[in-house]
């Protein structure tokens, strides 16, 4: 990547197609989501290396957790077991921290602890943070924010509003990238996204790779961010 571009603080990603990769391959969707996993292993460690702040995943939405078969989320829960019990050591290791966002008190227990575990026993004050989105609706995020205000009463301003969601001390994302080539946010970080760039690829999520993600950043450091103002 060329020395003038610039790292956005913190990007969101829409990691889809996992499904339909293993599918042109005539392989079981859970061999997709483990593709999607490697993959996402690669760019956390990539997008340290960029100077990148946060990077934020979404790995199960609150209508995915609701929809999908049993047998696919049973498959998606072992990839959770698999990194948080071995993979997130490394991630720790290179001084990387670890959150969750969403309603993981849905998940099987010793899920739950293990991703509790992966965030307590996350470095202090690392420069890098992976926030997987688990069981995450943005507007699930909302109405539960609007609930803790109503019941703390007081005035409703936005940095109380930001502060009650579950992405509180963070910075808004800079950069949303979705694979898989929908052109939606399918409920991801719906307050936060306000002013973020959005990037599309068709490329599936398995097939996307440091060279991709690095094309989205350029694109990302061509756009004129004005933030409302001319
Ligand atoms: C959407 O693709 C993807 C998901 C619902 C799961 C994403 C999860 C991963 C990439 C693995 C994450 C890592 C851990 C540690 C859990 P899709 O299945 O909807 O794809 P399709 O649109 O082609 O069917």
């Amino acid at each position: 990547m060329p020395a003038a571009i610039k790292p956005p603080r913190h990007v969101g990603l829409i990691m889809d197609g996992n499904g339909r990769w293993a599918k042109k391959r005539l392989l079981p969707r859970s061999l997709g989501h483990a593709e999607g996993m490697k993959a996402l292993i690669a760019l956390s460690r990539h997008a340290k290396e960029l100077g990148i702040e946060y990077l934020t995943v979404y790995a199960l939405s609150t209508e995915n957790m609701a929809s999908r078969p049993r047998e696919e989320l049973e498959g998606l829960f072992g990839l959770l077991r698999q990194y948080f019990g071995k993979n997130l050591k490394e991630l720790h290791a290179s001084g990387a921290r670890v959150k969750i966002i969403g309603d993981i008190s849905a998940f099987p227990a010793d899920i739950a602890e293990l991703l509790a575990d992966g965030e307590k026993n996350s470095p202090e004050g690392a420069a890098f943070t992976l926030c997987f989105a688990l069981n995450y609706g943005g507007r699930d995020e909302i109405v539960r924010a609007a609930q803790k205000l109503a019941s703390e009463g007081g005035a409703v301003t936005e940095e109380r509003f930001s502060d009650a969601l579950y992405t509180a001390g963070m910075p808004a994302p800079d950069l949303i990238i979705r694979t898989g080539g929908e052109l939606r946010l399918s409920n991801f970080l719906l307050w936060q996204a306000a002013y973020a760039e959005l990037y599309f690829t068709d490329v599936l999520f398995p097939d996307f790779g440091e060279r991709e993600f690095d094309k989205a950043i350029a694109e990302y450091n061509k756009r004129n961010r004005r933030f409302g103002g001319v």
